[in-house]
Formats: C-alpha cells, sequence, structure tokens
C-alpha cells in the first residue's frame, strides 16, 4: 500500500485561521504539492511549533488557531489519521529522545515490521544515517546511549528508508549535530512534501516558499527569488567551508 501512497498525487492544503489574539491569517489559504519544500519562519514564540502540530494534528478548527487542513482538498478520512501503515506525515521534532532499552538493529527492525516492511531495511537505515553523522552509529547500541547526532541521523534515515510517509515536517534540524544540507535533501527526495522551520540561510532558501509568523498567525508568504537563489549558491560554499573549518577542529588539527 505504501507504494501507492508513493506515486498519488497529493497536495497539502493550509486554511488560516486566527492569530493569538484572535484576528484572522492574513494568508487565508495556501496550497502545497508533492517535491516542494516549504519553509517557516519568524521570531521565538510566534507560533512556528504551532503550525507544525496543526498539520501533524490535520487540525480541523479543532486547534488554538482555529486553522484547517486538506488533503487533496478534502478532510482527511479517518484511517489517515490514525493507521500507522497509512500515515501521511512524518515528524522530526525540537525534542526528541530514544526511551526505550533496546538495541538500535531491533528498534529498527520492529518499526518496520509495524509499518508492514521487510526488516532487512534496518541495514539500510544504519548506512545512510552514518552518511550523515561524524560519530558512526553502530546496530548493537543501546538507543539510549545515542548522542543528539546520532538520534538525529537515524531519525532522518528511518523517515527516508521505513517510514516514507509523503509529508515530512522538520521543526528546526540546524543544531541537530548533522549533515544539515544533506538530510534535507534526503527527506525531500522523491516527491515528498518537506515543511521545515529553520532560520539557517541555507536551508530558508532551499525552500521555494516560506511563511512568515507573526504572534500566531501566518502574516505573509515569500517566494524564494533569484537574488536569493544567488546568494544561496554563496551561502551554501560558505557552509562547505566552514563544515571543513570544523572537521579540521574536531580532528585536532591546526587550521592552515
Ligand atoms: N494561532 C495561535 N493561537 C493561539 N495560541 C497560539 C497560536 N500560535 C501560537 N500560540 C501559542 O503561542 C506559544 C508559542 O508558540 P510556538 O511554540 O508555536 O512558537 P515558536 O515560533 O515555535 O517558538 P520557538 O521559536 O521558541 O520554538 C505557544 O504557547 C502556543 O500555544
Ligand atoms: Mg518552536
Amino acid at each position: 500500500m505504501s507504494q501507492a501512497i508513493e506515486i498519488m498525487p497529493l497536495t497539502l492544503t493550509i486554511q488560516g485561521g486566527v492569530d493569538k489574539d484572535g484576528h484572522s491569517d492574513a494568508v487565508s489559504e495556501i496550497e502545497i504539492a508533492r517535491g516542494e519544500i516549504i519553509g517557516i519562519v519568524g521570531p521565538t514564540g510566534s507560533g512556528k511549533s504551532t503550525l507544525i502540530a496543526d498539520i501533524e494534528q490535520f487540525a480541523l478548527g479543532d486547534t488554538p488557531s482555529g486553522r484547517r487542513i486538506l488533503i487533496n482538498g478534502l478532510e482527511p478520512a479517518g484511517e489517515m489519521r490514525s493507521n500507522p501503515r497509512k500515515k501521511l506525515v512524518a515528524q522530526l521534532s525540537q525534542n526528541m529522545h530514544f526511551l526505550a532499552d533496546m538495541s538500535v538493529e531491533e528498534f529498527l527492525k520492529m518499526h518496520a515490521k509495524s509499518r508492514g516492511k521487510d526488516p532487512g531495511l534496518a541495514d539500510k537505515v544504519i548506512a545512510l544515517a552514518n552518511t550523515l553523522t561524524g560519530e558512526p552509529v553502530n546496530p548493537a547500541f543501546q538507543l539510549t546511549i545515542l548522542s543528539g547526532g546520532q538520534s538525529r541521523a537515524l531519525m532522518v534515515a528511518d523517515i527516508a528508508v521505513i517510514s516514507d510517509s509523503p509529508i515530512v515536517l522538520i521543526d528546526e534540524i540546524e543544531n541537530a549535530g548533522i549533515k544539515k544540507q544533506e538530510a534535507l535533501r534526503l527527506l525531500a527526495g522523491e516527491g515528498k512534501i518537506v515543511v521545515v522551520v529553520t532560520h539557517d540561510p541555507m536551508l530558508a532558501l532551499m525552500a521555494s516558499r516560506r511563511i512568515v509568523m507573526k504572534n500566531g498567525g501566518m502574516t505573509k508568504v515569500i517566494s524564494t527569488n533569484e537574488d536569493e537563489q544567488r546568494v544561496f549558491k554563496d551561502v551554501e560554499r560558505m557552509d562547505g567551508w566552514l563544515t571543513s573549518l570544523r572537521e579540521t577542529i574536531r580532528q585536532g588539527e591546526v587550521v592552515a
């Protein structure tokens, strides 16, 4: 069934609600299609995580914002909301901890089975995670000992390989301690809809549009223009340079 989800057309519509003072969202409706990365920006407390949560729960006017989320123009059916094998949404949240007392391999095999997938995919997830983090994850590691970077890398790879939900929500990946740009590219691959909260210039400019939040409301949508795309190229080069400097310092070497 997940194959069917992968190829079917899909749009995500956010219908505006109200901000913290009960004023209507200036953005009354926004439609997002497969393959688009869309950013959410705004100061602390402006409602970014709340918007992500509205999407995650498929809000139907029943959250504090009063927003509505439509899939292919319709209210999602009950089964889409509850059946994990049909789950349309995967989320990488701001705070993430694995609490289960089991090994990385056991956990991934269990997750694959719960999704009706081949447990052998666990190896693929670990290999992919290890391309995103500087500290390799061993299949035998207990989940509870993983570092922040290792947990994030594993979650990203797990979403890409096992969950394969067509809608991916990311609440701040920049401090995750992983190769953030590669992680975003990986998650956006294969025609997904990616909604990412970020102020990292590189990640924000990878998005084709960004929703600007203020006082709990969606105030405007900015489309990335050609000037911004030029800046993106510069930022990408700068980021590559910073990454190599960071690696030199991590390895205990002197920066030349
Ligand atoms: N539209 C809204 N209506 C009512 N309350 C809201 C609305 N949007 C946000 N809030 C409330 O405002 C507070 C801050 O919102 P939120 O956590 O989403 O901000 P944020 O932009 O994610 O902040 P941070 O950058 O610190 O993560 C929360 O208590 C949330 O419930
Ligand atoms: Mg937040």
